[in-house]
């Protein structure tokens, strides 16, 4: 995410009472998110259980990480901003062959590590995502502009496939899995404040419009049908006034903002806008076309999100994101919509092969508390189970990646590649659980002998090397 609900998993400090907010002070160099402080290449790493033969192929890690190896400050923004890390997992024949970890190299990594080399790198922080897209491995940064890298961490700098986005794109594009097109848009607190965008199989932009909006918002995620795009204009917005009170950022909820879901035709035409109850919505889970005139679109939903308080200048402790749906009839306007299910969720995760299409099993990062996320769980919709693999109190974990078995067919037929920090050792284990029984627990784990940051996002790219 570039994802502030990640601010929650800050190892915390004791609360403070102010006024009615809720003010928590975090130690961001200890615990699941502190950083390390160095490269470093490890091979043939000791594991427990048995690692599938058919696991081949590199499972990528994404986050800030300072080029110093410490977060100068305690807060949200001493954490996301901070230089891309990336970290590769490799599997083979049965075994984890091989551990990486690698700063991009851009411009901000050089002007610590190679100031003469910094002119001539990509002035980017691609620190969010990795999408493997047209047979090029992307890091990607929040608004900003693509990072090439191989699956062994080289930095290769600009995108060579994907140059018409090099003026930027959301780290959360979508790929539609039958035609291979690349789904985007860019949000921007300058003028114009939303593009949006769709690159062919090849990575060549084909689709690239300004979409009006009343104002600039926080926009993160979208999602896709097979026919059509959907553009989150929600209420936390821009308030410039918060500068001037010391805010670094400044994003706020506003009451008086109406949320949207904007349907946009794939290859562009007029949006249509529907409203929807206040909320913020930090990441899609899905969406696909029901019929011709009803589009269902399944998120995790924040009732509220960065509520400032005005008098204290502070913000409300957030609350937890619930798995909620919406049921959008394009030929009545109606919007429906309510939680799938109770308790905190995040990072939601599916088997990308449904993406844009009717899908029956989600599985998702758990946040007991809005402090953790502990635990994955897994939905299926269509019976209407959900199953978890539970995470010892104290650990934490990452996001659940999804990987197909090759050659399979069931949509849950695949495992799901998990990093979870062990707080007392202070390292972090790779659980690799069976998609279809994650409550039996890993059928294998990798163990580092080191910690691997929490950071946002990651992304398998198959092959094995
Ligand atoms: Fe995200």
């Amino acid at each position: 995410m570039r994802s502030r609900s990640l601010a929650a998993t800050f190892r915390r400090r004791p609360k403070t009472v102010d006024g009615d907010n809720i003010v928590t002070a975090f130690d961001l160099n200890r615990g699941a998110l502190a950083p390390v402080p160095d490269e470093v290449d490890l091979v043939e790493l000791p594991s427990t259980g048995a690692i599938p033969r058919e696991l081949a192929g590199t499972l990528l890690r994404n986050g800030p990480n300072p080029l110093r190896g410490r977060f100068d400050g305690n807060d949200v923004l001493s954490w996301w901003p901070e230089a891309a890390m990336l970290h590769a997992i490799a599997f083979a024949d049965g075994r984890a062959t091989r551990y990486r970890n690698r700063w991009a190299r851009t411009r901000r990594w050089a002007d610590v590590h190679a100031p003469a080399q910094a002119p001539h790198l990509p002035d980017t922080n691609p620190n969010v995502n990795v999408l493997l897209h047209a047979g090029e491995l992307l890091a990607l940064a929040e608004g900003g502009a693509p990072f090439a890298i191989t699956p062994e961490l080289d930095s290769l700098g600009s995108p060579l496939r994907h140059a018409g986005f090099g003026g930027g794109m959301t780290a959360h594009p979508k790929v539609d899995p039958l035609t291979g097109e690349l789904i985007a848009f860019r949000a921007d607190w300058r003028a114009p404040w939303l593009r949006y965008g769709v690159a062919d199989a090849q990575g060549v932009q084909r689709v690239d419009i300004a979409v009006d909006v009343p104002a600039p918002s926080m926009m993160h995620d979208l999602a896709i049908t097979a026919t059509h795009s959907l553009l989150l204009d929600l209420n936390v917005g821009y308030d410039f006034s918060m500068l001037k009170q010391g805010h670094r950022m400044p994003l706020r909820w506003h009451d008086d903002r109406q949320a949207r879901i904007g349907v946009i035709p794939r290859h562009g035409g007029d949006v249509r806008w529907f409203g929807i109850t206040p909320c913020f919505i930090q990441h899609v889970v899905n969406a696909y076309d029901r019929d011709e005139a009803c589009i269902v679109l399944d998120v995790v939903r924040y009732p509220w999100y960065l509520r400032l308080d005005a008098n204290t200048g502070r913000f409300a402790e957030n609350p937890v994101g619930v798995l909620w749906r919406y049921v959008i009839d394009t030929a009545t306007g109606r919007v429906d919509e309510g939680p799938l299910a109770d308790g905190g969720i995040e990072m939601p995760r599916i088997n990308e092969r449904q993406t844009g299409r009717d899908y029956r099993y989600l599985y998702a990062v758990e946040q007991p508390t809005n402090a953790e996320m502990r635990g994955v769980v897994r939905f299926d919709h269509e019976r209407r189970v959900t199953t978890r693999y539970e995470v010892p109190t104290d650990d934490q974990n990452s996001e659940p990646v999804f990987v197909p078995r090759p050659g399979g067919i069931d949509e849950d037929d695949g495992w799901l590649l998990v990093m979870v920090y062990r707080a007392a050792k202070d390292t972090s284990d790779l659980v690799i659980l069976d998609a279809r029984a994650i409550q039996a627990g890993p059928v294998a784990t990798v163990h580092l002998p080191r910690r691997v940051p929490a950071g946002f996002h990651g992304a398998w790219v198959p092959g094995a090397r």
